[in-house]
């Protein structure tokens, strides 16, 4: 990486990825590393132009807790430490937290008492986000106070000598209104960045990378249909030609039409040599009569490597594997102390790969959250259309149909799905929404068609916002909506006599069912 970097030391906060996106949203390319792997080593490998320090559960004043590697604070750097971060930051310069008896968790109002470059250009009250029960009770030597709030006297200190900052809320959420601002003072204003990162420049790193490891190697790459295997695909294609194929696995669990569309846009458009393979039968026969949700996960994920290590040997020995995972996926499946994180469920294209695997891994957007892929995507001429669809999980139709996987009950699940996101996309609600889908639940009610008694599966739909897949709310259609889309599930589709809506978040719960 050519770029001027900044570096984001996690201390485990439940935040500390917005830090990221916020900083990456300026053109500032950053990254987030457990506080424990950052040592002398690392920061002489990484050379960060700046640091933050996150917030963390942990609290200072208990032995054993989590610190920043001293060296941070000699690399002459500025450092900005976040709650937790600028509690430990504090501790470590000679200064003094407490736990305080007033805790404050919330918006609160941040007076500024002195003028600092943190600050520039924002009124002397701002509405912040706190969270703490901790607060710095005695600042060390060379830092001076320049806001308030009212349980937290050190609300932002600076040691404007050694650009050293410490605030106690929290600029990365949207609630501390000018909390972009506040970042953007501290990476351009004070640690001089410029805001070189663009989709322009990371094209062009990842291409000399992809051809850096994969030399004169040929690569395949498994598509799904969505947006980053697809965008991974084309742009290991403009890195290394005729070195990749791109292999399409028609598991019988892709949605209406999929297929087509995916074959057409890489032979014809694209012109990049495509196995499509079909192996309904090998899927659904694996998966006849499973039920558990993490069983059904891991037999899609390693026969999805038994099928890419065979295509890989009919193409010449292929000895890469190339796939689109993104920053979340890596974040999400490591724990801030580098230790094993609850596995909520085993994302296919990640953390539930058979170890035996054969295949070298080619991940090019392994640093990217999704709307900086759909940025990428746009860099290298995919068609918006393309670009703006919906996520779509490796594993497929097979984690919307819960209970035992039948072609009978996907082919109902096909049908129904198309005709809801044929409303969505009627009713120009398509780009609003993050991901729509529809699941068949293996429950099956009784209800009246005509003068006739039905006793048919229930069909629940899903639609949610959100930015990264990490959080996401349920979309509020209008009611007009949800009964029109219903009334059209029941009349066009066979096998659905009811359909309810699903309004859970997430968390508590997730984006899929399964
Ligand atoms: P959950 O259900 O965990 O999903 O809230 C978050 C996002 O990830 C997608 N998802 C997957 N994507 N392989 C994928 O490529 C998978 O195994 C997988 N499981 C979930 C999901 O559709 C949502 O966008």
């Amino acid at each position: 990486m050519q770029h001027e970097q900044l570096l984001i030391v996690d201390f485990g906060s439940q935040v500390t990825k917005l830090i990221a996106r916020r900083v990456r949203e300026m053109g500032v390319y950053s990254e987030i590393h457990p506080f424990n792997k950052v040592d002398a080593k690392f920061l002489k490998s990484f050379n960060p132009k700046a640091v933050i320090l996150s917030g963390g559960p942990s609290s200072v004043t208990e032995a054993g807790s989590p610190r920043a590697d001293d060296l941070i604070f000699e690399l002459g750097v500025p450092v900005l430490g976040i709650c937790y971060g600028q509690q430990t930051m504090c501790a470590q310069l000679g200064g003094a937290v407490e736990t305080s008896e007033e805790k404050e968790f919330g918006r609160a109002d941040l007076n500024i008492v002195e003028k600092s470059r943190l600050f520039e250009g924002l009124e002397s009250t701002e509405r912040v986000w706190m969270s703490h029960g901790d607060r710095v009770s005695n600042i060390p030597q060379g830092f001076e106070i320049i806001a308030k709030s009212e349980n937290a006297p050190y609300a932002a200190i600076e040691d404007a000598t050694r650009n050293f900052y410490g605030v106690q809320f929290h600029p990365e959420v949207v609630h501390t209104v000018n909390g972009a601002k506040m970042l953007r003072n501290f990476t351009h204003n004070i640690s001089g960045f410029k805001g070189d990162w663009t989709m322009a420049a990371f094209k062009d790193e990842a291409i000399a990378a992809i051809r850096e490891q994969v030399g004169d190697g040929k690569v395949i790459c498994g598509l799904s249909g969505g947006v980053d295997s697809s965008v991974a695909a084309v742009l290991i294609h403009e890195a290394i030609k005729e070195q990749l194929t791109c292999v399409y696995v028609d598991t019988g669990m892709m949605r209406k039409g999929e297929s087509d569309q995916v074959v057409s846009l890489f032979r014809e458009h694209y012109n990049i040599s495509l196995i499509h393979v079909d192996a309904e039968d090998q899927f659904l026969g694996l998966l006849d009569g499973v039920t558990d949700p993490e069983e059904k996960r891991k037999i899609i994920g390693g026969t999805f490597i038994d099928i890419f290590e065979r295509e890989a040997k009919k193409v010449g020995g292929a000895k890469f594997l190339a796939q689109g995972t993104l920053y979340p996926d890596v974040i999400e499946s490591v724990s801030f102390d580098g230790g094993p994180s609850v596995t909520i469920k085993s994302h296919h294209n990640v953390g539930g790969l058979p170890e035996r695997m054969d295949l070298e891994l080619v991940e090019p957007l392994r640093e990217l959250f999704k709307d900086e892929v759909r940025a990428l995507g746009r860099e290298l001429g995919l068609h918006e259309d393309f670009v703006q669809r919906h996520p779509f999980p490796g594993p497929g139709l097979a984690i919307r149909c819960p209970g035992a996987i039948s072609k009978d009950r996907l082919d109902i699940l096909r049908e129904a799905d198309a005709v809801y996101l044929d409303q969505i996309r009627k009713h120009g609600l398509y780009s609003e929404i993050w991901q729509a889908f529809a699941v068949l639940l293996p429950v099956q009610t009784v209800g009246v068609m005509g003068d006739g008694r039905t006793y048919d599966y229930v069909l629940a739909l899903r639609a949610v916002t959100s930015t990264d897949g990490m959080t996401a709310d349920y979309y509020p259609y209008s009611h007009e909506f949800l009964s029109e889309t219903a009334t059209r599930i029941i009349n066009e589709c066979r096998g659905v006599n009811r359909v309810v809506y699903d309004v859970t978040s997430k968390p508590p719960g997730t984006i899929e069912w399964e």
